[in-house]
């Protein structure tokens, strides 16, 4: 079987089993179908924390334990969520070669806990805490409990290592970031509204440095019909699972053949 004809996801898997070298940026979206909301919308977590009073750097700063109330939920809800098809189909794409890095804006871990190897963390993760005074850090799981605000032994509040609003992305994974996107051969778009810097830059520098660029999102964004190519409207779990189902057929021509 050769993909193709006038099914899009069709389209897209003959796309990377052609090219190759598929790297997939993944945002909140592809957590959703793991009970944990995503940033923007009616049901996002910005719709109830205005991310200027609990999301930057300043605010924590002025306010760490009001950023507590919004840290505290996320950390319980992330900490007690699955990964879901989707996770774990990106994880089976790496497996049989057909992707090869995932770089994310979430800080859940669910990519790594469905089983991903090459995971760029763009916005840090949630395992770790950091004194932003004394620079000490910590696991999550051994300093934090709900309802408290954990401490360092220096007695100030620690903040999670992820990145808020008025922080720089970790050079490290900014620079493999772009490193990935300047030599992949499609960039899987899936569940981002591409609205952050500079996050948002990633499938453009993709897309001019010749990569194809396939969205996975159910709605619209700033992408579609601009920097997209393909844009597979659907939640996460059920594009790629027909993904991983169509590679999975003897028939289809993988990048490893
Ligand atoms: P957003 O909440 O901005 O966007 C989530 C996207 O996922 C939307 O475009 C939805 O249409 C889409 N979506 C929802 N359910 C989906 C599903 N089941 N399958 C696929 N897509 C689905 O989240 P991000 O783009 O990740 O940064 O937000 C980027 C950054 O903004 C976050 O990393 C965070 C936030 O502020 C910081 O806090 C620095």
């Amino acid at each position: 079987m050769r993909a193709g004809g006038s099914d899009p996801i069709r389209e897209a898997a003959r796309l990377l089993a052609e090219r190759g070298n598929a790297v997939a940026l993944t945002g909140a979206g592809i957590s959703v179908e793991s009970g944990i909301p995503s940033f923007r919308g009616s049901q996002g977590m910005w719709a109830k924390y205005d991310p200027m009073e609990y999301a930057t750097l300043h605010a924590f700063l002025q306010s760490p334990r009001k950023v507590w109330e919004m840290l505290s939920e996320m950390v319980s809800v992330c900490g007690g969520a699955m990964p879901n098809a989707a996770h774990k189909g990106l994880a089976a794409l790496e497996g049989m070669g057909v992707v090869r890095a995932v770089i994310t804006q979430n800080v859940d871990g669910l990519h790594q806990a469905a089983g991903s190897r090459r995971v760029i963390e763009y916005h840090g993760n949630l395992d770790e805490l950091i004194c932003v005074y004394c620079w000490k850090r910590y696991l999550m799981r051994e300093r934090w409990t709900p309802g408290a605000v954990p401490l360092c032994d220096c007695g100030e509040i620690l903040k999670p290592n992820v990145v808020l609003f008025g922080e720089s992305i970790p050079w490290l994974a900014q620079e493999q970031a772009e490193e990935e996107a300047r030599t992949c051969g499609v960039l899987l778009v899936v569940g981002t509204s591409a609205q952050v810097s500079p996050a948002c830059d990633i499938p453009g520098i993709a897309k001019d440095a010749g990569a194809a660029v396939v969205e996975i999102n159910p709605e619209e964004t700033s992408l579609s019909g601009n920097v997209t190519d393909i844009h597979l409207r659907g939640s996460a779990s059920e594009v790629i699972g027909k993904m991983v189902r169509l590679f999975q057929d003897p028939n289809m021509k993988s990048p490893k053949d």
